[in-house]
């Protein structure tokens, strides 16, 4: 094992083994016994009720996965009032964040068929996501070795605001990090995906996370809005979009936390992620990659590749054999195992790509999609699409679904595709694939983006392994799953001390 960045020695969570018989069986049943599960506003003096919504499966609205209660503006200002930073010792809170870890990883089986029917995953995206949030839990309580509350002191209330593209693992990670520096949490997941939040949150109160230290907001963007606003706040962290994240910038920006600094803000947002491919990449083990980048999860992921920069001598040919690999993809409600691409997560998600599409098709861009491969009026689908472009430029911004954009380019211009690409004020992910080291440093150093991905895929970064984020509209680091993370989420020393 390689040790651990802080000492000592940690292992990343092993997940299932879906090639097992026994194991797949078993995954089939989780799906079965699904109870409706109930999310609700969770602040220290308890649950509250209140006005009660469905959640539904993006797969099949029929499906009811549970309801939501919308958390209202005076419990928003309450739950900043109840929040009280977690002072037990750190290896005290290090200890419960691994018990909640252990507690995750005995209950990945249940906890799959919530993410698989509420974000409308597939099972081994929902096995990742337990996988990730586990490893989150681990890594930041490893971090906090060596701390002292005497020395290391958190920054106060800090309000998690989490996306429904990774509803249990990013949900966990933020919180994990701001639990292990001592803050009190006020969580804010995304609207779409309260469910898995609301069982992540229960587990946590299990495993001995103090109550004012863990407060549940479920709602929309209002709800974050509000919590935001609220001078109790002294950080956020954030992931989701670009123009979210600059509004909470905005609304920080307006005051100063107590020790006279701007309160923190930690975003993750989206990215024009892009893979470039000279003549010497060695086409199956590209393709398969550069699939793999644009139609996991449908898409949705912020890490996901969205322009494929082929050199144009290979472009003919790597062309039809991509055509040819999402042809093999399997489409559909991922209730089953054998579904590979499921449905995006909302109407209005479907109804904004399918406006990108037909954009692109009307401006005579050659499109070419998958066919649906049965009747799925029922959910939000958006068939793996390939779409071929003229120039970076040619793109509206970041097309967050299972749409790959492919661009070729002259020899000459290899640099000049990526300085394009840098150009977009992104900087996620980027992938290279080649034979040649000289091409591979070359792009490399010309690409901005915060993780760069060699002769493989660009999504998955692992916990601990492959610290992840990015910078200009991407985001504002520190890396989730990297070692500046924690120590982000810390007070600094007074500006002015006293003589
Ligand atoms: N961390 C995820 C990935 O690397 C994206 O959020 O795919």
């Amino acid at each position: 094992l390689p040790p651990d960045l802080f000492g000592g020695v940690r292992k990343n969570s092993r997940g299932l083994d879906l090639a097992s018989e026994q194991v797949l069986a078993g995954l089939a049943a989780t799906l079965q016994q699904g109870q409706p599960v109930a999310a609700v506003p969770v602040l220290a003096d308890g649950p509250r009720n209140g006005e009660v919504l469905p959640i539904t499966n993006p797969a099949d609205r029929r499906d009811l996965v549970g309801t939501v209660v919308e958390a209202s503006p005076d419990l928003v200002d309450a739950a900043c009032l109840q929040a009280k930073p977690w002072q037990e010792p750190p290896a005290v809170r290090a200890e419960t964040l691994r018990r909640a870890a252990d507690l995750m990883e005995t209950r990945l089986e249940p906890l799959l068929g919530p993410i698989v029917r509420e974000a409308g995953k597939t099972f081994g995206n929902a096995v990742g996501e337990v996988r990730e949030a586990v490893d989150f839990l681990r890594y930041y309580a490893g971090c906090v070795k060596g701390f002292s509350n005497d020395t290391h002191k958190p920054l106060g209330v800090v309000a998690c605001i989490s996306p429904w593209n990774f509803p249990l693992s990013i949900f966990t990670g933020q919180i994990a990090g701001a639990l292990a520096a001592g803050n009190a949490v006020i969580a804010k997941p995304a609207e779409e995906t309260p469910l898995i939040a609301s069982l992540a949150v229960a587990l946590l109160h299990e495993a001995g996370v103090p109550r004012a230290a863990l407060q549940l907001l479920t709602g929309d963007g209002k709800v974050g809005g509000r919590l935001v606003a609220n001078p109790a706040i002294a950080g956020v962290v954030f992931t989701g979009s670009t123009e979210v994240a600059r509004s909470i910038n905005r609304a920080l920006s307006r005051r100063l936390n107590a020790d006279g600094r701007p309160p923190v803000l930690i975003a993750e947002t989206g990215g024009q992620n892009a893979m470039v491919a000279d003549s010497s990449a060695l086409p199956e083990q590209l393709v398969l990659d550069a699939v793999t980048s644009a139609f996991d999860s449908a898409g949705q992921r912020c890490s996901a590749l969205r322009v494929l920069c082929l050199q144009d001598d290979i472009a003919d040919r790597v062309v039809p054999m991509l055509k040819g690999a999402m042809g093999e993809l399997g489409l559909g409600n991922p209730d089953r195992l054998s579904v590979d691409v499921g449905p995006v997560i909302s109407a209005g998600a479907q109804a904004g790509l399918n406006a990108h599409i037909e954009r692109m098709r009307a401006a005579g861009h050659d499109v070419h999609q998958m066919a649906l491969p049965e009747p799925t009026q029922q959910g939000t689908f958006v068939p793996p699409t390939l779409i071929e472009i003229d120039a970076v430029s040619d793109l509206p911004g970041e097309v967050f679904g299972p749409v790959l954009h492919v661009l070729r380019y002259r020899r000459e211009d290899m640099e000049a595709v990526v300085r394009a690409v840098n150009a977009t004020g992104f900087g996620l992910t980027f992938g290279v694939h080649s034979r040649i080291d000289e091409t591979i440093e070359r792009a490399t150093a010309a690409s901005a983006a915060g993780n760069q991905y060699v002769n493989r895929n660009m999504i998955g970064a692992v916990v601990g392994v492959q610290p992840f984020g990015g910078h200009g509209l991407s985001g504002t680091g520190p890396k989730a799953g990297g070692p500046l993370y924690v120590h982000r989420l810390l007070a600094q020393r007074p500006l002015v001390t006293s003589p």
